[in-house]
This record gives structure tokens, sequence and C-alpha cells, in this order.
């Protein structure tokens, strides 16, 4: 069987996910038990193209960053055109990995609401629609019975959301802490071993990492969202940014942080959310100095963690991958993998 997927951004985590698609079909359906078929791309910067038999993933992957470069495809067009292009398109999922405004979370949040409205199943990688618009587009999806999946959005491929939601549902989770920017983690890694923020946080942007805008990633706005999402998913409440303390790793110095490591410590960007006894939740954002023998102070690089506490269980960290072209992409294929699953039940 086939899935028809319709992309929405035609970025890193996109373009990664049609060479995952390409690279091994065979090997892909007998693992998933299902094809995968991309319909149609629509970019900004590249323009768009619906084939409704299957795009060329061949000609899709040398596709040059050039805009407009979607016209030199059969049936491409200059033009980005979402909306009416996918929206009429036999496309079952709309894959979202556009560049999120972080104030309006737009126009991803858009993106979703219309590719829900007309039955379509979406799995994004923004934190946009999750932080603005999160309950009203689970309304939708569960309005038009089509799934609304984002394991993309909190350390990226490594499925962080599924865990907690599935695998330590009941457990009574009150509390968890993480180290969930991967720029964050691996800017203070180098500032450590003696680069400058400046030089280490262009050492992030060249590896991929960092937001289009770095200094979501350094104020942590970035983290706030995530643990907005997490916290929302893990504890159905609604946190908002108004709602989250936010402090970022730019008020610390070179110094602070080399001196840390003579202490046998290390700083790190954390983000923290917990269960009070009235129920409500508090979450933040901030930097804190870890002695060694903390779990997360030897999480280093882009790699990722939190320690989810519970009830029964104490506490259990989950670390992996936080960033990246491939792995994030990965999220996308475990989302279209949930779908599968819960059509099929
Ligand atoms: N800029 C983010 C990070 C990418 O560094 O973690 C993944 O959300």
């Amino acid at each position: 069987m086939y899935y028809n997927i319709a992309l929405i951004g035609f970025g890193g985590v996109n373009r990664a996910l049609a060479h995952i698609i390409s690279t091994d079909p065979e090997k892909f359906y007998c693992e998933m038990g299902f094809n995968l078929r991309i319909v149609a791309v629509s970019d900004v910067f590249l323009g768009s193209v619906y084939t409704p038999e299957g795009i060329d993933l061949a000609l899709l992957a040398a596709l040059p960053l050039a805009q407009g470069a979607c016209a030199t495809l059969p049936n491409g067009k200059t033009t980005a055109e979402n909306e009416d292009i996918i929206k009429n398109s036999n496309a079952d999922i709309v894959v979202e990995a556009t560049v999120t405004d972080s104030i309006t979370g737009q126009p991803a949040i858009s993106h979703c609401r219309w590719a829900l409205s007309t039955g379509k199943h979406v799995s994004t990688t923004n934190k946009g629609p999750l932080a603005f618009a999160e309950q009203e587009l689970m309304a939708l999806s569960l309005k038009n019975n089509v799934g609304f999946e984002y394991e993309g959005v909190v350390m990226s491929g490594t499925p962080v959301l599924r865990f907690a939601d599935k695998l330590l549902k009941g457990s009574g989770i009150n509390k968890f802490t993480g180290i969930v920017n991967g720029t964050a983690n691996y800017v203070l890694g180098l500032v450590e071993q003696g680069y400058s923020f400046v030089d280490a946080i262009t050492a992030a942007q060249r590896q991929g990492y960092a937001e289009a805008d770095p200094s979501a990633d350094i104020e942590g706005k970035d983290v706030m969202l995530k643990v907005i999402v997490l916290a929302n998913r893990l504890w159905n409440t609604n946190l908002t940014q108004k709602t989250v303390q936010c402090q970022g790793i730019s008020d610390l110095t070179e110094t602070m942080v080399r001196q840390a490591v003579t202490e046998g410590c290390h700083w790190k960007l954390l983000g923290k959310a917990s269960k009070q006894d009235d129920g409500s939740i508090v979450a933040s954002v901030s930097p804190e100095k870890l002695s060694v023998e903390h779990p997360l102070a030897a999480i280093s690089g882009a790699v990722n963690a939190i320690t989810f506490t519970s009830d029964m269980l104490g506490d259990v960290t989950v670390s992996g991958p936080g960033a990246g072209r491939i792995e994030t992409a990965y999220a996308i294929l475990s989302d279209i993998i949930a779908i599968h699953q819960r059509r099929e039940s």
C-alpha cells in the first residue's frame, strides 16, 4: 500500500525525508508495511510541484537551491501555492516543515489548519503550531478523524513524546528536567574548550543545529516552546509563553563557563516543568551549574536528554540526538508509522 505525501517547506529536513524514502524503498516497505510516494512539494523559495502519480525522487534530490527551481521539474511552478495545490491534491499526509515565526507561529499554523480541515493527516516538526494552536489543531484532527503528529518538535528523532505519553503512562509523572536545545549545549561545550561564544554559535550554525535565528536557541525561547509542548502533552494543560519564566545562556561569560569546569561542574541550559500539589504546572528555562554527578551534566554536544520523575519509577532519563536533518526526518517517519498503526487498528 501507498501513502501519498505532500511536503510543505523543502529545506534540510524534508529533503532528508525525500532522501530516506528514495534510498532503499524495498527495505523500507519490508520494515514498515507501506510505501511512501511524494506527490507534492511547496516551498516559499523553491516554488511548487504536484504530480499525482509521484514526483521523480532522483529529480527532486537533485533540485538546486535556487529561487523558483521547482519550475524545472515536470508540472513545476516558480511560486509556492500551498493551499490550492495541496488541498486539492491526492495527498493523504501533509508534512509541515517550514520556518516558524516564533512570535506568531505562522505560516505553519495555517498550513496545519487547512490540511486537517480537508481531511489530511499532518506531521509537523514546527514548534509554532503546538505552542500557539495545539488545542485548536488537536480538536480539528479529532473532528476530521485524522492524525496530528509532532514527534520531531522535542528532541528531533529521539522519540521522547511517545515514550512519555505511551510507555510511561500511568507511572504518575510529576516532573521533567531536560537539556532540549542542541545548539546551546553544543555552544557551551565549545566554549568550555576555549571557543568564544560568537565562534561557537557560528560552528553550531554550520552543523545545521541552530534555528534560522539562533537567538531563539541562545535566549532559551526554543527550550521554552519545547517545555510547553511536552508539558501540555503530558498533563493535558494549557501552558503558554506568558506562564513560563525564561532565561537563556547569553548572560553567561566565557570565564564563568571555563571556571565551572575547574570546579568539576558544567553549565547547562535546563528546561523544567513540575506538577504542584494543587494540580497546577510550573515551568521554567534557565542555565544551571551542575556538578559532574548530576545525570544531565555529562550530556555533551548536540545530544539532548530529559529526566522524567514519576511516582512509581523515580527518575527515568532518555537521551539521544536533539537536532539534525536526518534525525528530524526520522521523527516524521515515526509520525507516519503512528498514523499507519492507528489506521490499521
Ligand atoms: N535549534 C534546535 C536545537 C533544533 O538546537 O535544538 C531542534 O529543535
